[in-house]
């Protein structure tokens, strides 16, 4: 297994000693396994949650009470709101920004909806971190927004380049912006395996899989949860950071879950891909290999120091892709990994 499961908790503990933590998108999947786990390590300052529905901050204080969790806050915010941010990022150290509209159908029937949350949000926590001067702000995108098909892919992408920049307006300043990508997240809400489990407890009459070739990478909540917080701790500025994590067949999944019950094919659907790039040829030049993620560097960065970056250069045409990859997940091992799922439906 991979050093995403080995929790370097002292080095993040380091990391976050006494800071003041806020992490957008707050109540979502990652957000609340991110708070979760934040929590656990019982060493930040203030811990902010950010997002607009009251209802589900209001569920989660259930969870994460204040009396129990001194630290915790909600602060209720859009981060189409400059003005709203800007206050929420008082004196804050640390930016962690989940939050995003990211259903790809949803994206291309409300295209301006989706550009609005996803790339001129990032460009507001670009600008509410500035003004404010908070030292490091990573953000969450995906393998979609590797040579995108379809507009959410498009605007992760949008948001990767607005993040990436952002070092350049920082110029020597101490505001240090870098972000993550990786693929399905198991498990995560509108997710295939609690998709697959409400079909099966239904009876339903087969599975239905968009394609029999297809294939994605396997990561869990909590594994990116401690991505994020490990790629923090390395992080210098203008870094895209990808875990090395297994591969596994759609086929091989519905057939882990249910053995027994028919696979319906059902066509692929717009904008869906075949399989997942998390590195494309193009980004290949300035990808670096370490023992447990790849690191792209930014191609230009006038910010940056003449540091060596860490780690192996990746060959020239290298591509890492579910379904070029070494590392796959037999039906065996992906019927543990589901029965270990900390499910957050
Ligand atoms: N899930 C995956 O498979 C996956 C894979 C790769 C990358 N990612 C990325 O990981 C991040 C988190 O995903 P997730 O699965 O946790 O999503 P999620 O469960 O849908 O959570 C999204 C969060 O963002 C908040 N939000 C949405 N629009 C907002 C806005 N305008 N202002 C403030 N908050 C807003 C939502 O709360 P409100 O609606 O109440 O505001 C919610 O808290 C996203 O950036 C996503 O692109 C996800």
């Amino acid at each position: 297994m991979t050093l995403l499961n080995s929790f370097q908790a002292d080095d993040i503990r380091d990391r976050l000693a006494g800071k003041s933590v806020l992490v957008t998108g707050g109540t979502g999947s990652f957000g609340k396994q991110f708070v979760r786990t934040v929590l656990g390590l019982d060493c930040v300052k203030r811990l902010i949650v950010l997002s607009r529905d009251e209802q589900k901050h209001f569920d989660m204080m259930r969870e994460f009470d204040d009396r129990k969790y001194p630290a915790i806050r909600y602060f209720l915010g859009d981060v189409r709101d400059l003005e709203r941010l800007q206050m929420a990022f008082r004196n804050v150290d640390i930016v962690v920004h989940a939050a995003a509209q990211k259903h790809v159908p949803l994206a291309e029937y409300n295209p301006t909806e989706c550009l609005r949350t996803n790339v001129w949000g990032a460009e507001n926590v670009v600008r509410a971190a500035l003004d404010n001067g908070v030292e490091t702000v990573m953000a969450l995108s995906t393998d979609k927004a590797v040579n995108p098909v379809n507009l959410y892919g498009a605007s992760k992408l949008a948001a990767e380049k607005v993040f990436i920049a952002a070092n350049n307006l920082s110029g020597q300043g101490q505001t240090r912006f870098g972000a993550v990508r990786y693929g399905n997240v198991v498990g995560s809400r509108g997710s295939v395996v609690p998709f697959f489990r409400n079909l099966i407890r239904q009876n339903a009459d087969a599975l239905p899989i968009t394609d029999d070739r297809m294939t994605r990478f396997w990561i869990t909540l909590q594994q990116g949860v401690n991505f994020v917080l490990s790629s923090m701790c390395m992080m210098k500025g203008g870094e895209i950071f990808i875990p090395k994590i297994p591969s596994m067949k759609m086929t091989d999944l519905a057939h882990a879950m249910a053995p027994d019950m028919p696979i319906k094919i059902v066509g692929i659907r717009p904008g869906e891909k075949l399989h997942e790039v998390m590195v494309n040829e193009e980004e290949a030049r300035t990808t670096r290999e370490l023992a447990d993620r790849y690191v792209i560097h930014p191609m230009l960065s006038y910010w940056a120091g003449g540091d060596q970056p860490e780690g192996e250069p990746v060959p020239e045409d290298f591509r890492y892709a579910s379904n070029t990859n070494t590392w796959w997940l037999p039906e065996p091992e992906l019927l543990g990994m589901i029965s270990r799922l900390d499910m957050d439906l």
